[in-house]
């Protein structure tokens, strides 16, 4: 992974390959160079503003131009990456345009061994936003290709992801991944010309934790199918639980049908490969509550005997994302060590067509008690969920959230970058949307409205796994609320949308697994950790 360093060079005399300086759009429609900037502004006689403008640069939010650094600079490059509007004289920049114009930058750099990021310094939270962005912005998932940097290992297995053969790491310099022209992300990342006090040193180890596991995150959503099955993301959790000390207990298959879990071992018993329920434990000896997160992790969707057409299920492999989020945010708080108690359960199964799999029109009796009418496989999640959400009730946790890619439907409403909450709790739900917009996650409140409940009637279960077509990305969050257990505070965060990005990549996000939600946990674990959730 990416080093990062707070540097007490100045952003001229470090000894890089390149320099990044923040550019704003300022009044008049000038690029102005932002602060942190300066002596790279000096090495070009004070006209770096009017370069970058003859470059046809204005300081607009993604925007990345290059240019050879003037004598004056031991770096050869620079890297100006536009910031948006300036702030008013004396407000800070934007911690979300700090964030993804260091991603932007870090992307630029893939390749390149070592730049010194210059840019807008001043506060703790500036720190935190600039190196954040820049270690997620710093990510490659090279695993399968020849000679890949072999960085990851979602498996755990030592085999790089999934067993795929890893090469060498680049050689220094150019830091290429291999000779095919696949870059190896960017390896050194020193900020320059801020502070090193404790705030500032403290904000720059959260941000590299939290890079790391949003990173842990997009590699196990990255790695494909055939080599990430519930047994061998079981695997993976047991190696963080070893390396960052929590404890991971799993569940095979055979003692989910001592106990009953109907839902998981439904969804299961089409595929080679059987299910897993896995409960993660962080505990703290200060805490005052505790949290529970629940994660869908199939590994696979195929959409089961109701077979998802062509075009639907290419990139199925990342419908184990909540589940990756929850592994994710553990291991945060425990390297974070917050005084705050929290467990994951990762409902782990893979959904597969086959003479065992479970029919539409089947009935499962989940670990609840309930029974449910399958009436299309292809809702699964709602189902490996529910009985998670049972399990995971009993322990009578302050808090439980759950986080899905559950329904089509919410991508339809709230598009590609903007994951959907619903909850019990209208304090709750609003409250995980102000922290998401903090951690620079895009979210929005969904509704819980009663009447769908109607639709979800079986003529002989207790309920079915469908309901009405409109409003079906409510639907499934009003089953999953059958099975939260009674004065538990819940809410359900749909990922469907940003979990994978199928499109180019934008800011600190890159192409394929995203990461997204984990994120959002951590900053709902710290506040329980201060006492003050919801
Ligand atoms: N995993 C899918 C949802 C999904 C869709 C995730 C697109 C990511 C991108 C889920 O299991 C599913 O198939 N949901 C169905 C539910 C329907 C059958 C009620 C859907 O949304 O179509
Ligand atoms: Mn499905
Ligand atoms: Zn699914």
């Amino acid at each position: 992974m990416t080093a990062l360093t707070l540097s007490s060079s100045s952003a001229a005399g470090l000894r890089a390959d390149a320099v990044v300086v923040g550019v704003a759009k300022g009044p008049k429609g000038r690029a102005v160079p932002a602060p942190g900037a300066e002596a790279v502004d000096e090495a070009f006689g004070g006209k770096l503003g009017a370069v970058l403008e003859a470059l046809g640069a204005s300081g607009g939010e993604g925007e990345v131009t290059k240019l050879p650094a003037p004598d004056g600079l031991k770096a050869s490059l620079v890297v100006a990456v536009g910031l948006g509007a300036a702030p008013e004289k004396g407000a800070a920049y934007d911690t979300e345009a700090l964030r993804r114009a260091a991603g932007s930058a870090a992307r630029a750099l893939a390749g390149t061994k070592k730049a010194a990021f210059a840019l807008p310094l001043d506060v703790a939270d500036d720190t935190a936003a600039v190196a954040e962005g820049a270690l997620l912005g710093a990510y490659a998932f090279n695993s399968y290709r020849d000679g890949g940097t072999a960085g990851t290992d979602a498996a755990g297995d030592g085999k790089g992801a999934g067993g795929a053969k890893g090469g060498k790491a680049g050689k220094t310099g150019k830091n290429k991944a291999n000779g095919a022209g696949v870059k190896a992300p960017l390896a050194e990342i020193a900020l320059v010309g801020g502070k090193r006090d404790k705030a500032h040193r403290a904000a720059a180890e959260r941000a590299t934790v939290l890079a790391a596991e949003v990173n842990r995150a997009r590699d196990l959503v990255n790695t494909p199918s055939n080599d990430l099955d519930p047994t061998g993301f079981a695997a993976a959790a047991q190696q963080a639980g070893k390396e960052h000390g929590f404890k991971v207990a799993v569940t095979d298959e055979k003692a989910l049908a001592k106990g009953g879990f109907g839902g998981l071992l439904g969804v299961g018993q089409g595929s080679q490969t059987p299910p897993r329920l896995v409960r993660l434990e962080h505990r703290h000896p200060k805490a005052k509550q505790t949290i529970a997160l629940v994660g869908k992790g199939i590994t696979y969707d195929s959409g089961g005997i109701s077979l998802k057409p062509a075009g639907h299920n290419e990139t199925m492999k990342c419908d184990m994302s909540g589940a990756a989020a929850v592994l994710a945010a553990v291991a945060a708080a425990a390297r974070l060590e917050l005084p705050v108690n929290v467990t994951g359960w990762l409902a782990l199964a893979e959904n597969m067509p086959s003479g065992s799999a479970t029919r539409p029109g089947d009935v499962l009796r989940m670990y609840s008690g309930k029974t449910v009418e399958v009436l299309n496989t292809d809702a699964e999640g709602r189902l490996v969920l529910a009985d998670a959400l049972t399990k995971a009730s009993e322990e009578k946790p302050d808090y439980m959230v759950d986080v899905a890619t559950l329904t089509g439907a919410m991508v339809l409403a709230l598009g590609n970058r903007t994951f959907g909450i619903m909850a019990n709790d209208d304090a709750f739900r609003t409250r995980i949307h102000v922290l998401a917009e903090a951690a620079g996650e895009q979210s929005w409140p969904m509704p819980m409205p009663p009447e769908l409940k109607k639709g979800m009637e079986s003529p002989i279960a207790d309920i079915a796994n469908m309901g009405e077509r409109m409003g079906s990305g409510l639907v499934a969050g009003l089953f999953l609320e059958e099975f939260v257990g009674d004065g538990i505070t819940w809410a359900h965060l749909d990922i469907a949308g940003p979990a994978f990005n199928t499109s180019g990549p934008f800011g600190y996000t890159p192409k394929g697994g995203t990461g997204s939600a984990v994120r959002t946990l951590v900053a709902i674990a710290e506040q329980a950790a201060h006492g003050d959730l919801a």
